[in-house]
């Protein structure tokens, strides 16, 4: 007899609604050094942006992390096990969870968790389709906030965390250690987190990734302008900012700004925000780590690192981490 087919997919949506988008900008922008968050840059022409990006040659991370993925990927499923419910945050196109998918020990569910609700609707279809045993329960919502998680119908052996892409590079020391105390509990005991993380290496190499030559990242930076025009009513004038990226080894870290080319006012709603000539919105912070550095991060959220795998240059690894509360 064919085992019975399970597939169910149900969209949970707590995506951010527009007001909340309205406040973060408006308080970053009231910041002495002004900001803007850069979960921000994920909208349809952002998300675009950021897979040419992931494309280009000067962007190493991708290619090096599949690479390290599909060497070890024999250890790596044998350490999640069978069984596993497999939960992935800021899934995207869903592309890079479909090597563990094919090479698991018949995994239970997947919960894609992403911000952009039609996009996790029609790659949640597709696996589904493709993974005809696989519960798939995506939830769209912005997960560096609160939401509810799915469970599962049948039996999972294990959790498990998948977060690739070096996307906690993009936190801040506290709010990515609170995030993987998060995890932690998510994953609970026995559970695990399999996560990529971006390390330190020469700066000329770093500057390159975030100045590209063709310019795509100083258009996903600026899109952030744009889309803040379009979605807020704002009226940012595109040319006179400049896309502004380099390496802050104090902070080991690539910063991203957007640099106010002339003295200029910006409106939005009622409100005028004035720059300087060569005043910086500040839009991102990717900070690169040792693998030391990741090691003790993790630790203070509860984690142990179980294995380590990196590529011959030492450019990028990945971490499988084990949730360690019991231990305390
Ligand atoms: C998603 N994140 C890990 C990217 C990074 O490298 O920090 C975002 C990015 N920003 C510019 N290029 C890529």
């Amino acid at each position: 007899m064919r085992p019975q087919k399970i597939i169910r997919t149900m969209v949970k949506d707590a995506s951010p609604g527009l007001e909340r988008f309205r406040a973060e900008v408006m308080h970053g922008l009231r910041k002495p050094q002004k900001e803007l968050p850069s979960k921000y840059f994920y909208d349809d022409r952002g998300s675009y942006l950021f897979e040419l990006i992931c494309t280009l040659d000067e962007y190493y991370i991708p290619r090096t992390e599949t690479a390290i993925m599909a060497d070890c990927i024999e250890e790596i499923t044998e350490l999640i096990g069978p069984g596993a419910f497999l939960l992935e945050y800021g899934s995207g196109s869903c592309q890079k969870v479909r090597l563990l998918l094919d090479n698991l020990d018949n995994p239970t569910a997947y919960t894609p968790i992403d911000i952009s609700g039609q996009q996790l609707l029609q790659v949640s279809q597709e696996l589904s389709a493709d993974y005809p045993q696989l519960e798939v329960l995506p939830v769209c919502t912005d997960y560096t906030g609160n939401f509810e998680l799915p469970v599962p119908g049948g039996y999972c052996a294990r959790t498990v965390v998948y977060f690739p892409g070096s996307t906690i590079s993009n936190f801040d020391p506290v709010p990515a250690i609170q995030f993987l105390e998060h995890v932690a509990g998510v994953c609970g005991e026995g559970g695990g987190l399999l996560i990529g993380v971006d390390l330190k290496k020469d700066p000329a190499i770093l500057h390159r990734a975030y100045n590209d030559s063709k310019g795509v990242t100083a258009a996903f930076n600026l899109n952030l302008l744009e889309r803040i025009n379009r979605e807020l009513g704002a009226d940012f004038e595109l040319d006179a900012f400049e896309h502004y990226a380099f390496y802050n080894p104090g902070e080991s870290r690539i910063e991203m700004h957007l640099v106010s080319l002339r003295e200029q006012e910006v409106h939005l709603g009622e409100t005028t925000i004035p720059f300087h000539m060569g005043e910086s919105i500040w839009t991102e912070s990717s900070y690169k780590f040792s693998l030391d550095d990741f090691e003790q991060m993790a630790a203070r959220a509860g984690f142990r690192v179980k294995q380590v795998w990196t590529d011959p240059q030492n450019w990028f690894s990945v971490h499988y981490l084990e949730n360690s509360l019991l231990e305390r």
